[in-house]
């Protein structure tokens, strides 16, 4: 009987799947691509915790799918399971369209940080409703503006100082670990110590807190919603997680407290400037909703910062200084771009930044070949037609910039590393061809803010030293974890110029 019934359930179950299957391929036949029953995302998601490594595999194959596609049926393409349709689109005037039309027909995605959202609350990242976003976005804003941006100038330069030392006394270096362990100083090691060797092999202290907060933050997505509550921490994965986020939330506090009675000039850190910032701006111009953020706020917003700001530089770096290893003769150009600005001194000032035009186009060009954020993705929340196809509601828009960049229509022989294309007036027209840090009002706050990080360190390390393959450098073996990554270490060395 038993049995009988759970057949009956399961044929009832299948039946049903079947239809909306169906149901869901009809509404896209004007679009080329895969129809798949089986998703393997569905499958990537619910992997038991020992082989969570692995579930970011379903962000892997979402991007092969991407790549092969883009190859197989152009620059628009549908992916289609039976709840859920992705349709694929690397089209420059579609990354338009959206930019121009982003309340009307869009939604950012951000159902997937749903869990994490609910122990963290909203930042100006993962907020959904428009004056949540709108009220974070506001409030933080100063600090991302061009009047703060000498602080980010002089944090990095310190930190690019004492890593210049560390390669002095050992020239051979894994870049992606060098790089990484930068940006966090920059940005927020100062307060956290991240760069100590101690701070690195404790697994207690905040960064490798925050960073198993993080990491973990797929499978706690697995609870149901009732369950991640600081109640069941007698489960020892619960416990683990809400003591990482308490070591987190407990440092920040910290800082904001002594900030708060501190003299504002007194802090040069990204910390600092959301302080400040949020204290200073004027409430009467944020919409909706006046209050300033709270120390819960500012403690989620510094984690999303962390997480969108850190990786996405460094690996750029990382990337960016083996393009000029394998590409000598642009770095000796690139070199003496540095001498002819810099002169004697060892680093910029903020005020040359912008003088050094060919850094930055070695910048443009590493996002635009090796882009950290290899697209984005949108719900349509109305339905709207672009080039005679109906996006129905409900449709999730995988918005792929990696395309595009690597497109001749595009980029004269795209897959060359040739940085003095962004001096030619026509590509840097194309912006919507190459959106390395995205479209629209949803767009990147910290664009700036790691396009001085960048700057500097390739000024300050060019200036010192020549960069060198250490062996035969093959073709990059590429993954997508939660930004774009080597599977293997880049190793490169820095010889004394
Ligand atoms: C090379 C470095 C970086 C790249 C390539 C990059 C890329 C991006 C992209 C593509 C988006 C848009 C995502 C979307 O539309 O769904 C974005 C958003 C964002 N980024 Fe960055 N980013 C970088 C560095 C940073 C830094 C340094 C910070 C902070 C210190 C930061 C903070 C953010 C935040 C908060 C958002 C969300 C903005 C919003 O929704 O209003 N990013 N970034």
């Amino acid at each position: 009987m038993i049995l009988l019934s759970i057949l009956t359930l399961s044929f009832l179950l299948f039946s049903l799947l079947i239809f909306k299957y169906e149901q869901t391929k009809k509404k896209y036949t004007q679009f080329p691509g895969w129809e798949q029953f089986v998703p393997p995302l569905w499958f990537a998601k619910r992997l038991p915790t020992f082989i969570r490594p692995h579930v970011n595999d379903a962000l892997q194959v979402m991007w092969s799918h991407a790549r092969e596609g883009y190859l197989k049926f152009g620059d628009t393409f549908k992916l289609v399971f039976p709840s859920l349709a992705y349709v694929f689109v690397s089209d420059p005037e579609f990354s338009k369209f959206v930019a121009l039309n982003h309340d009307k027909y869009f939604e950012k995605n951000m159902k997937r940080s749903q869990a994490v959202r609910q122990v963290i609350g909203n930042n100006v990242f993962n907020s959904i409703e428009d004056s949540i976003w709108k009220r974070h976005r506001m409030l933080l804003n100063p600090a991302f503006s061009d009047k703060t941006m000498f602080v980010v100038a002089d944090a990095t330069t310190l930190v690019a100082q004492q890593l210049i030392q560390q390669i002095d006394a050992d020239a051979d270096r894994d870049v992606i670990s060098d790089m990484s362990n930068l940006t966090l100083n920059a940005g927020f090691g100062h307060d956290f110590d991240a760069f100590s060797t101690e701070s690195q092999s404790d697994p207690k202290s905040v960064m490798n807190s925050q960073a198993r907060f993080f990491y973990n933050g797929t499978f706690f997505a697995l609870f149901p919603k009732f369950m991640r509550s600081e109640k069941f921490r007698f489960i020892p994965f619960l416990d683990q997680y809400f003591s990482d986020l308490n070591t987190f939330s407990d440092a920040v506090n910290k800082i904001i407290e002594e900030r708060l009675v501190g003299s504002e000039n007194e802090n040069n850190d990204i910390l600092s400037l959301l302080i400040n910032a949020a204290k200073s701006t004027r409430l009467d111009q944020v919409p909706d909703d006046s209050r300033p953020l709270s120390n819960k706020e500012m403690v989620s917003n510094c984690l999303m910062f962390i997480v969108a700001g850190h990786e996405t530089t460094a690996r750029t770096l990382a990337f960016g200084f083996r393009l000029l290893a394998l590409n000598r003769h642009i770095q000796k150009r690139a070199q003496l771009h540095v001498d002819q600005v810099l002169g004697s001194a060892e680093h910029p000032t903020y005020e040359q930044m912008d003088q050094l035009t060919f850094i930055h186009n070695i910048m443009n060009e590493t996002l635009r070949l090796y882009p950290a954020a290899v697209g984005t993705e949108r719900i349509v929340i109305r339905e709207f037609e672009f080039k005679n196809r109906k996006f129905p509601v409900g449709t999730h828009c995988l918005i792929h910039w990696n395309n595009m960049q690597r497109d001749d229509k595009y980029f004269e022989n795209a897959n060359d590393f040739r940085p003095e294309r962004w001096d030619l007036d026509a590509n840097k027209q194309k912006s919507f061809a190459n959106t390395a840090f995205g479209v629209g009002k949803r767009s990147c706050i910290g664009k700036r803010f790691a396009e001085v990080e960048m700057v500097f360190v390739f000024a300050m390390i060019l200036k010192r030293f020549n960069v060198e393959c250490v062996d035969e450098m093959s073709e990059l073996d590429l993954e997508v974890n939660m930004t774009l990554m080597a599977k293997t270490p880049i190793k490169l060395r820095f010889t004394k110029r």
